[in-house]
């Protein structure tokens, strides 16, 4: 279950968050809690889950190593920062970033190179959709994001499908929805990567996730998880979607 704070909260805001947050999971085992903070709240975050399980992760990353690329950070960065986790490919990013499939699988291969945990974020938008597209969005996604990766370097991927109409707008996908379109990926990795894979492979749903539809949407087979924006905010909140899991 994974918390996409996006550009919301200062590290003040941050270490509150953790304070109730904290006591709301513990003694969740069974599931991995993930928070993606701005990065300058890294260390903040790092710092207040201190002694739990929950883990810290960015929320973008640059495809080189170092270098001149003024305002980018690197999966090195992150991971020397504790971080074990990070975002690719967000929706978000690949709007007002103008990332390419290609982009999301150079920060895909930089971020397991560095050991990092990227969760890939694909999706269709809501004119994709109406057109019919999705299936058809949703396999060029992977074909150039993801399928360029060694099936080891796969068997570290975690994928997010999180369709834009669906993320900040309170229009959640049914589960049906969802479950097509997590079918629809997993056939995917089915072909290229092997049935281990795709039995294997965690796929998240995202897309205005709440405390009162996470669990139908759990009970869905395919889905393995949630990545959750606007109500990953709030410490209660959250934690009641952890608890879903
Ligand atoms: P919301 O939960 O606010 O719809 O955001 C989803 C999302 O984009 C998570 O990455």
């Amino acid at each position: 279950m994974a918390g996409n704070w996006k550009m919301y909260k200062t590290v003040q805001q941050t270490i509150e968050f953790f304070q109730r947050f904290n006591p709301l999971v513990n003694g969740v085992h069974k599931c991995d809690v993930v928070i993606f903070p701005p990065f300058v709240n890294i260390p903040a975050a790092q710092c207040a889950a201190a002694g739990t399980e929950i883990k810290v992760g960015g929320q973008d990353v640059h495809w080189g190593k170092e270098g001149a690329y003024t305002g980018e950070i690197s999966a090195g960065m992150l991971a020397a920062a504790g971080c074990e986790w990070v975002l690719v490919g967000h929706s978000e990013r690949r709007l007002y970033g103008f990332e390419t499939d290609a982009d999301v699988l150079k920060k895909t291969q930089s971020s397991l190179e560095a050991g990092l945990t990227p969760v890939v974020c694909v999706g269709e938008k809501l004119e994709e959709r109406k057109a019919g597209k999705t299936e058809q969005i949703l396999v060029e996604q992977f074909a150039g994001g993801l399928a360029g990766l060694t099936e080891e370097q796969f068997s570290k991927v975690v994928i997010a499908y999180e369709p834009v109409w669906a993320i900040g707008t309170g229009h959640t996908a049914t589960p049906d929805i969802a479950a097509d379109a997590h079918r629809l990926i997993r056939s995917e990795v089915q072909k290229r990567f092997g049935s281990d894979a795709a039995e294997a492979v965690r796929i998240l749903y995202g897309g205005s996730v709440k405390p009162d539809n996470v669990e139908r949407l759990m009970l869905e087979q395919d889905l393995d998880g949630a990545l959750v924006g606007g109500a990953s905010l709030d410490a209660e909140s959250f934690s009641k979607i952890v608890h879903a899991a």
